[in-house]
């Protein structure tokens, strides 16, 4: 159980299907454009890092790259990890026949790995490095109430991190997902709808690895949203939630991205015709 993906900020691209199709999470979804070069990225100042930085030569990169992973350990998680996490929602597309809702988003993830620190200066200037998430340990946030079991959140899970030599870590997996979402737009079609997502780690309580929304952002990103799927958006919002048990001290986080949705009208009578 400890191999579920983590999620960053999410772009996502709805896959065109029609509502009559069964959801199949397996379908590809070509994505044009790159979450790192996203500009909102520069906002981050979570850890102060600077973002413009140089990566080296070949010869740099690859010292570094030895240095980095001779002795690590990607199945050991750093102490007191804290997790910020975003969502920038590319596309969705309502299932009305199931009562679900599919989603392509990018999910952005920033996490601090102390044993991935290095001096710059010792490295050609080279502050940072761009290399396959398969080398390191990552999160194991995944959405809590998806609607297939089995792939709980399905993402591109070779994309490369990047590592600042401050030990911090930007991971953007494009991904897909299924929730359930009880639709009552039919009776109403043209009412509102609040369909949630809800992100937590698998195994890790809140003092292992803590969860907050990125930058402290409580809505989902919809810059790059594609508005095709037949409904809009009408608003979104996000929390953190701590979840206390009564056996223990530790605090379980997760965070519920709720975004409520509205038919556009015109495309309805379209299809009726
Ligand atoms: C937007 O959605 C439409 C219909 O689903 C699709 O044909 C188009 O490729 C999508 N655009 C992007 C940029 O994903
Ligand atoms: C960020 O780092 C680059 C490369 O080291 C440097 O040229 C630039 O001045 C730095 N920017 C800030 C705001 O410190
Ligand atoms: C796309 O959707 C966003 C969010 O609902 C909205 O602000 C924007 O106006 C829409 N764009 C178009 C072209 O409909
Ligand atoms: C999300 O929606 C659920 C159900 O409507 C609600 O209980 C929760 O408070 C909402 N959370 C946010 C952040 O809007």
């Amino acid at each position: 159980m400890n191999k579920i993906f983590i999620l960053c900020t999410v772009i996502v691209v709805a896959a065109y299907a029609s509502p009559d199709s069964s959801p199949d999470l397996t379908d590809s979804v070509g994505t044009t454009t790159s979450a790192q070069l996203d500009p909102t990225i520069t906002e981050n100042t979570v850890l102060n890092t600077n973002y413009s930085q140089g990566q080296g030569t070949i010869e740099d990169r690859t010292k570094l790259a030895a240095k980095l992973f001779k002795d690590y350990d990607k199945k050991i998680n750093p102490d007191d990890v804290k997790v910020q996490f975003g969502i920038t929602l590319v596309d969705f597309h309502v299932l009305e026949e199931t009562n679900a809702i599919e989603s392509h988003a990018w999910l952005r993830c920033v996490w601090k790995d102390p044993r991935l620190q290095w001096n710059a200066e010792e490295f050609g200037g080279a502050g940072l490095l761009r290399i396959d998430s398969d080398m390191l340990w990552k999160p194991d946030v995944t959405l809590y109430n998806s609607a297939d079991p089995v792939n709980m959140i399905n993402c591109w899970r070779q994309s490369n991190v990047l590592i600042y030599a401050n030990g911090e870590i930007l991971w953007v997996p494009s991904c897909k997902m299924l929730t359930r979402c009880h639709l009552t737009l039919k009776k109403e079609p043209y009412g509102e709808q609040v369909c949630g997502l809800k992100f937590g780690s698998w195994t890790f309580d809140g003092f292992a690895l803590d969860l907050d929304l990125y930058n402290g952002k409580k809505t989902m990103d919809l810059t790059d949203l594609n508005n095709s799927s037949g409904f809009e958006i009408v608003s979104t919002t996000a929390e953190k939630t701590n979840k206390m048990y009564p056996c223990c001290k530790e605090p379980y986080p997760s965070l519920t991205f709720n975004m409520t949705i509205k038919r556009i009208p015109g495309e309805e009578l379209i299809k009726k015709w």
